[in-house]
């Protein structure tokens, strides 16, 4: 146990009611709550934003989102006190939450997915937060605040696309496509080129497809002005040998669904994870059973993943020195608004991320 424990702290909330960023409130003297005996109290160190925390306040998220909400489910801090019954852990442990509190292994559950940072339950946009033993992940000190604030949803995410159905796992010499340049693409990108594995990335902005191929993208692809890149990279891949990509990394949505179907190779995987492309508009085709099945693949929905996949991928980081890629811009705690506007505009590159001082 630590000697002073506040009872207060400053963080956001989410005014749902507002539809806009105007919702996002900081409160000055939020609560903290008790420390029970298998809880740990967390300083937080540093947020990383996620499309999903824009699309709450929004009212773009598809799920159910908990009135007056503490936002964002990404963040990594360091423990500042313990309850008596906690073992794993100790005072100046770096840890993350996890984006499921109660979510050690296996396939996601009822209870698991109840447990969600950031929507269903407070997340992690406040200088103090109170965790239980089993939703906090230590992490290593190869990485700093910045760095492991991105691992929980964003990271977690493509790690489970890559590795997460038995059998199928992403292979040296496998072909991802991985679609623009956020926070979960980027990730794909970076765990498959280190197994060895070849990659074809999209984005929609010219400005962004050096950096992509800097960070080893064997090609890429602007899905703005090529429509049918899911068509090139099919015929990309063949070019070199292959049948297609063996993952798939599905975060546009229904708008991309159908050149995600062309692109993957027989057996392949498309992970759906995002809906950033929004509704197929009025009259626009949509996929469905016949492409499913005339591509022979597999289309999984992928639910971030569990604390197990989050050990497993810490270790694989840390074995093949995998760095976070952060935007050069990084925010404030009062300026988590800025940093919202930021994320909305997708100027960015890799995670945005918003430090909170002490
Ligand atoms: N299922 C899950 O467990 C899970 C977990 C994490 C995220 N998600 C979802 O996955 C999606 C991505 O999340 P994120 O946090 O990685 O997003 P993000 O970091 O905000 O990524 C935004 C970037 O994606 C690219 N983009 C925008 N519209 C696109 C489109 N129609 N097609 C392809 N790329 C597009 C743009 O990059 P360019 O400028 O390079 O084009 C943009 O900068 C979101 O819908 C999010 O809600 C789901």
């Amino acid at each position: 146990m630590a000697s002073s424990i506040p009872t207060t702290t400053s963080g956001f909330r989410i005014d749902l009611t507002a539809g806009s960023f105007d919702g996002l409130r900081l409160d000055p003297s939020m609560p903290v709550a008790p420390l029970g005996p298998q809880d740990c109290l967390v300083a937080m160190h540093a947020v990383s934003l996620n499309y999903r925390d824009i699309a709450m306040p929004l009212r773009l998220y598809p799920a159910y989102t908990k009135e007056d909400v503490v936002p964002c489910s990404d963040g990594a801090g360091v423990v500042v006190a313990v309850g008596s019954d906690v073992k794993s852990l100790k005072v100046g442990d770096q840890v993350c939450p996890t984006f499921f509190q109660d979510f050690e292994d296996g396939y996601p559950t009822k209870q698991s997915r109840a447990s969600s940072l950031g929507g269903l339950n407070d997340g992690v946009l406040r200088k103090h937060a109170v965790f239980g033993e089993k939703g906090l992940i230590k992490v290593p000190k190869f990485l700093g605040a910045k760095e492991a604030s991105t691992l929980p949803c964003a990271a977690l995410t493509a790690w489970n696309a890559l590795f997460g159905v038995e059998g199928r796992a992403l292979k040296r010499g496998d072909w991802v496509l991985t679609q623009g340049s956020g926070g979960v693409s980027i990730f794909a990108l970076l765990f498959a080129r280190a197994l060895g594995a070849h990659v074809v990335a999209t984005t929609g902005d010219k400005g962004k497809e050096k950096r992509l191929r800097d960070l080893g993208a064997d090609i890429v692809l602007n899905y703005r002005e090529d429509p049918k890149w899911g068509i090139a990279a099919k015929e990309y891949i063949e070019r070199q040998g292959g049948t297609g990509a063996q993952h798939v990394i599905e975060v546009g949505g229904e708008t991309s669904m159908e050149q995600s179907l062309k692109a993957v190779a027989p057996e392949g995987v498309i992970s759906i994870i995002g809906f950033l492309g929004g509704e197929a508009a009025a009259g626009e085709r949509r996929t469905g059973f016949w492409d499913c099945f005339a591509s022979a693949c597999l289309v999984r929905g992928v639910l971030v993943g569990s604390k197990r996949q989050f050990r497993d991928m810490l270790a694989f980081m840390e074995e093949k020195g995998i760095r976070p890629v952060i935007d050069g811009k990084t925010w404030k705690l009062e300026q988590a608004r800025e940093a919202y506007e930021y994320l909305r505009a997708q100027k960015f590159f890799g995670k945005v991320v918003i430090e909170i001082e002490e």
